[in-house]
This record gives structure tokens, C-alpha cells and sequence, in this order.
């Protein structure tokens, strides 16, 4: 039996902005994990069971006499994407597709199945990916895993930078800027696709980055899901309309994650926290341009508390509820940070930040 774990992540900073090119973000895998166990079928039968996903629902609209299903939350989507790519690679290598039965378990939700928005969709595409090729026993370098990981997650959700699959790939603290996605599309139309999955991705910059000594990461869980997919779609509807603004905001993410990043190049603290802040309130402004609920009161209200302990804080990812975070220092209020945080429904979670990946062959465990 091969079991392979991808971890999951937060957004640090560059949200939305991360969605065009040449607009870097900034993401930390976190110690939480997609666990997936792949064996061969004694028959002829495969089988796949998610543990956490099997009660889950389905949103679906009406088009006249169709039901469309909006398979972008429903994660047994992207288990079968990462299976149908990961075999394209396999069945182009030569090798004899076989039966398996896969198994997927996740500590990524909470324990009465809530989401956090640690991006489980991109950890359960990325654990699958590589379980696949380890059943195989094909080498995966972090770049081709990346790579068949992001085809197989974009063809569900349609949307989305892939920062979060680069973060559950590469591990540690990583600067992410987005691939051409339409060249992309391109090329999966001319060329086999084991040649689109070695070939350089024009405009993808993955980096990591080394946080500083004595940097903290606090993350407060408001306890309200939010669907990224549905939010990315409702501020791209407003893309052609707020031309200017949007150039404008492209071009401060930009300014704000570069120094960001120089931040953490530096090792100095207070330039990345003042990054932070500044990335706030670009945010918030994004949000109100786009009519988008980023910032929601409960987000607001995680800032403020972690600001008067002197943290550095912001809203993650795309917002409307999951998590918010902090970057603290030594003169961070650590303990009645987290108190008043409890205190007012914001659930302090305890995680680490998953180590850089070397080689990710070598994650295999019996
Ligand atoms: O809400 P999250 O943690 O999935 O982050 C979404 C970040 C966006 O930039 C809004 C979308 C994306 O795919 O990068
Ligand atoms: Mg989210």
C-alpha cells in the first residue's frame, strides 16, 4: 500500500491581484494535511472513498430543462480530475493502467466537518496526483507534480491562481505568480500532454521564501465557510466595467507583495507587517469597488483585536468568512490576543507551517 499526504494553506497576501499575471502573492503551507492511501484491486473492481466527503452536498442551477451541477466544492471532482490527468501522463509514459482502490482522509475541516478554507481542494488534488505516480512508480519532480495537479484542479474550478496548489506541492512560505492560462490551453490542444507538463510555463514564478527569526504566524478561524470560486466569479463580472480601478489595484497589489517579498529577503519584521496592512486596506477597497463582502464583520473584527495586541492583520485568501491572519513579533500580545479572539467567536488555530519539500518521492509511509 503507498500513502502520500499534501498539506494545506493560507493566502499571506496579492489576493485577487494573484489571479492576473505578473502580480505575485504570497502563501504558507500549514501542517494540515490530505492523506491519500492507493492499493491495487484484488478484482476488477476499483473503488474510491473519501471519509470526510462522502455525506457531502451538491449546488446545482437550473438552465431551462437542465440541472447544472457546480461541481467546484464538491472535492470527489477533483479526486477524479487528478486521477484522469495523472493516468494521461501514466498511459503517455507506456505504462499498463491497472485497478486500484484509493482512500482519501483529511484533518484539513474541523471535527464536525466545517471547513477552515485551507484550500482542501487543491491538498485532495495534489495527494491524489501523487499517489497515482507513486503507484505507478514514476518519479514526480515538484515541478511536473505541480503541473498535472494545476490542469487537473483548473479544468474543475475554472478559476483560481493555483497558488494553492503550488503551496501544497512546494511547502514552507512561497512567493507565487500565475502561469499564462490561455497558452496553456493552447498547448493542451496541440501537444501531447506529457510534453505540456515538462515544457517551462510561461509567466509561473514559484520562490520560497525564509520567514525571519522571530516572525510569528497566528491564524484565527471565524467559523463561517466562504466559497472561494463563488467570489472570484462574482469580482471578475465587475473586471470589464472598473477598467481603471482595477489596473490601479493590479498595480498596488503588485508594489505591496514586491516589498512584501524584499521583507522577507531582508529578515526585517516590521517591513513585511507594514505590507500586511497596507494589503488590507487594498483589499477592502477591492472589495467595495467589486460590491464583494471581503472584509466581513467578524474578519473586521479579528483585525482589530490582533492590532491592539500589536499584531500585524489581515483578511486570507478570498474572504467573506474562513480565516483571518496575523504576523506578530516579539512585541505581539500573543496569549490575550488569543483570549479576546475566543472570547468573541474567533477560533485561535494552533498550526505550523508545513517544511519546504525537497523531493516528493520521498513522502511515501507505510
Ligand atoms: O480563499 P482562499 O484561501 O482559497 O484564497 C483565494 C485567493 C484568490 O486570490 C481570491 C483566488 C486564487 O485562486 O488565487
Ligand atoms: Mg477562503
Amino acid at each position: 500500500m503507498i500513502s502520500v499526504k499534501a498539506p494545506g494553506k493560507l493566502f499571506i497576501a496579492g489576493e485577487y491581484a494573484v489571479l492576473e499575471q505578473n502580480c505575485p502573492a504570497v502563501l504558507v503551507a500549514l501542517n494540515r494535511y490530505v492523506f491519500v492511501t492507493i492499493k491495487k484491486s484484488p478484482n476488477e473492481t476499483g473503488s474510491i472513498y473519501s471519509k470526510q466527503y462522502s455525506q457531502d452536498y451538491l449546488h446545482w442551477v437550473r438552465h431551462g430543462d437542465k440541472i447544472i451541477i457546480d461541481n467546484r466544492d464538491n472535492p470527489f471532482a477533483f479526486i477524479l480530475s487528478a486521477i484522469q490527468y495523472a493516468e494521461k501522463y501514466v498511459h503517455e509514459r507506456g505504462i499498463r493502467l491497472a485497478v486500484y482502490d484509493l482512500h482519501v482522509n483529511s484533518n484539513l475541516d474541523s471535527a464536525d466537518g466545517k471547513k477552515y478554507g485551507l484550500g482542501s481542494s487543491a491538498a485532495v488534488t495534489v495527494a491524489t496526483v501523487k499517489a497515482i505516480l507513486q503507484f505507478y512508480q514514476l518519479p514526480a519532480s515538484r515541478d511536473l507534480l505541480f503541473k498535472i495537479a494545476a490542469i487537473a484542479h483548473y479544468s474543475v474550478q475554472q478559476n483560481g491562481s493555483l497558488g494553492d496548489v503550488a503551496a501544497s506541492v512546494y511547502g514552507g512560505w512561497l512567493a507565487y505568480q500565475t502561469f499564462d492560462k490561455k497558452w496553456l490551453q493552447q498547448e493542451l490542444q496541440v501537444k501531447d500532454f506529457i510534453q505540456v507538463v515538462t515544457e517551462a510555463w510561461p509567466g509561473l514564478k514559484i520562490q520560497s521564501l525564509t520567514p525571519p527569526k522571530g516572525m510569528q504566524l497566528l491564524i484565527g478561524w471565524t467559523q463561517k465557510p466562504a466559497s472561494t470560486s463563488q467570489l472570484v466569479d462574482e469580482s471578475n463580472a465587475q473586471k470589464a466595467v472598473l477598467q481603471y480601478s482595477y489596473a490601479k489595484f493590479l498595480l498596488n497589489s503588485r508594489q505591496c507583495v514586491l516589498r512584501m517579498i524584499a521583507g522577507f529577503a531582508k529578515g526585517d519584521i516590521k517591513l513585511i507587517q507594514k505590507q500586511i496592512r497596507v494589503n488590507r486596506l487594498i483589499l477592502q477597497k477591492f472589495g467595495q469597488l467589486n460590491h464583494i463582502a471581503v472584509e466581513i464583520p467578524r474578519l473586521h473584527q479579528l483585525i482589530q483585536i490582533a492590532e491592539k495586541h500589536h499584531g500585524a492583520a489581515k483578511t486570507s485568501g478570498a474572504g467573506g468568512g474562513d480565516c483571518g491572519i496575523v504576523i506578530g513579533s516579539a512585541a505581539t500580545e500573543v496569549n490575550a490576543l488569543k483570549q479576546e479572539w475566543r472570547a468573541n467567536g474567533i477560533l485561535p488555530l494552533d498550526f505550523q507551517v508545513h517544511p519546504v519539500q525537497q523531493t516528493v518521492v520521498t513522502e511515501s509511509e507505510n
